[in-house]
């Protein structure tokens, strides 16, 4: 069975990755199967880079092909960011209603409701060799919070023909559109072919 190792300290993203991977036959090592933390600085100007840095180091310092994923939202309202620093925004405000509320504002202000989320993954296999693979979803961001599924941005990040927030969408529904799935997949599918 081919191993490889997935950067990442995330616990629901392993698990979630790991019953894909067992499906096609390849093992999933963590960071955690190997004593590792994945604290390496992410100053990656995009999802690209940063998701290279990660994939890059973890192969640097265990020999394992290793994969990493970075991802994020990009809302049009506010210049497509915040991007690669999503978390970091979220962070900064006491809770997430109160940066829900702000980017509602904005929104109010310049009309612009346009959104997307996005996921790269980079998979580095040698020294100095590394594969991207991206996933995109768009949409739009909704008028208040809504529902009480997912993390992050779900509950105001409306899907482009749908009219429900990811928050309000299982996650069975929301694996089969999201940008993290898209790119998952066209990791397996470059593994297996
Ligand atoms: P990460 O790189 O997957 O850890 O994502 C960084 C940040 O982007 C998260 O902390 C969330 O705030 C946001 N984010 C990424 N993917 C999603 C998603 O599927 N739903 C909601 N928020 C997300």
């Amino acid at each position: 069975m081919r191993q490889l190792l997935f950067f990442s300290n995330n616990k629901n993203k392993i698990i979630e990755i790991k019953k894909i991977f067992n499906k096609f036959n390849l093992e999933l090592i963590s960071l955690n199967d190997l004593n590792l933390s994945a604290e390496v600085e992410e100053s990656g100007k995009s999802f690209e880079e940063n998701a290279k840095i990660k994939s890059d180091y973890g192969f640097n310092k265990t020999g394992f092909p290793c994969f990493a994923d970075d991802s994020g939202i990009c809302i049009e309202s506010l210049g497509w960011k915040p991007g690669v620093l999503s978390k970091r925004f979220l962070n900064n405000f006491k809770n997430n209603q109160a940066c829900f509320e702000r980017i509602f504002k904005v929104i109010k202000k310049n009309n612009k409701q346009n959104a997307y989320f996005k996921t790269s993954i980079s998979l580095t296999i040698k020294n100095n060799q590394n594969v991207i693979f991206n996933g995109k979803i768009d949409g739009r961001i909704s008028e208040q919070a809504r529902g009480r599924f997912g993390f992050g941005y779900d509950p105001i990040f409306i899907p482009k023909n749908y009219n429900k927030t990811l928050a309000e969408l299982s996650t069975k529904e929301k694996n089969e559109i999201s940008h993290r799935s898209i790119a998952v997949t066209k990791l397996i599918n470059f593994l297996i072919n």
